[in-house]
């Protein structure tokens, strides 16, 4: 018993513990062998045995008990000890955030324009159906208006589908001269690899008398433009169709990836599709009350300039915030 009893005051873990509990008093355990003995033994002698093992069972019950406590307790501290957070200790690898690749896109498009006296102009991102669309020259039922996956509201009101808006409000707002550009955020419905519900546009408005504006400085402006920010590339200017503009082009860069010879970003053509724009029509002139001006306008897709800039090939994952991701934009 006393040789029991110091088994368990030095048990080193409460496994040792255990199992000195089911060598002693488990079901095949020393002391319940003893127990078992109470029926073989003589009646006169049955009750000074009996209680001699409880005695015993008492004691190591105690013991073990005793000892369990110390060990839980000795177990919890090494386990604070190793999870132990020095909440003061100063943290070398603090890891520094990266623009966007979006904004900073966007800011290079901005500095850009600001650079030739552009001014930067905003708008709502809820419009009404006037300037989103019927101030464009886009009237109600107008086919056109199929071009936009429209998010309509309650009140028709809509989110806007394009950053167009922004020019008639500045034109109603202001007086010719006009050289504005106007960023922001658009909302589509619209979900694949190059289209998100959100994304952003830059839109630019020239305004000015008849003598000064013509497609020949829209050209140009965007040629320098579009060479600032893709490299030495080749530009065309394609007819195309918008309602807000006549004469209407898109305009295509050469493929910043083959360099023109094709491949699956350019779809094998060569070029790639990087902006809108053409010569303000006489309707949105109309709608605005301005008389006796020219004017050219230009629109463009953020998320492409960026994809096209850093070679990214789902537009999504710029919306996914996976920090691995943008990480390399540091
Ligand atoms: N608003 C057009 C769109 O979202 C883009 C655009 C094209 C704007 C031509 C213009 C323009 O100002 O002249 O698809």
């Amino acid at each position: 018993m006393k040789e029991w009893i110091e088994k368990i005051t030095n048990a080193n873990s409460l496994e040792e513990l255990e199992s000195l509990r089911v060598e002693i008093l488990g079901k095949k355990g020393v002391l319940t062998a003893e127990f078992a003995k109470l029926k073989t033994i003589p009646n006169e002698e049955k009750k000074a045995f009996a209680q001699n093992l409880n005695e015993q069972k008492i004691a190591i019950t105690e013991a073990i008990d005793n000892k369990k406590v110390v060990l839980e307790e000795d177990a919890l501290n090494k386990k604070l000890e190793a999870e132990k957070i020095d909440v003061t200790r100063f943290n070398n690898e603090v890891s520094s955030a990266a623009v966007h690749p979006v904004i900073d896109t966007m800011d290079r498009i901005i500095t850009y324009f600001q650079n030739l006296n552009f001014a930067v102009e905003e708008g709502p991102l809820v419009e009404d159906d006037f300037h989103n669309f019927e101030a464009l020259n886009l009237p109600k039922y107008h086919p056109a208006r199929d071009m936009q996956d429209t998010f309509y509201n309650k009140d028709f009101t809509v989110l806007r589908t394009h950053t167009s808006p922004v020019q008639i409000r500045t034109m109603l707002n202001q007086k010719p001269p006009i050289r504005m550009i106007a960023p922001g955020t658009v909302f589509r419905r619209d979900f694949d690899l190059t289209h998100t519900p959100m994304f952003h546009q830059v839109e630019g408005l020239v305004v000015d008398s008849e003598d000064k504006v013509s497609f020949a400085n829209l050209k140009h402006v965007l040629v320098e433009f579009l060479q600032h920010m893709f490299g030495d590339v080749e530009v065309r200017f394609r007819p195309s169709f918008f309602p807000f503009t006549e004469p209407s082009a898109e305009v295509d860069i050469s493929c910043v990836f083959c360099k023109g010879e094709g491949c699956r970003v350019c779809s094998h053509t060569g070029w790639l599709e990087v902006l809108g724009c053409g010569v303000v029509d006489p309707n949105v002139f109309k709608a605005v009350g301005y008389e006796n001006v020219s004017g050219y306008a230009f629109g463009l897709g953020v998320e492409r300039f960026a994809m096209l800039i850093h070679n990214i090939g789902d537009l999504r994952s710029l919306f996914e915030s996976d920090l691995k991701l943008l990480g390399q934009f540091k």
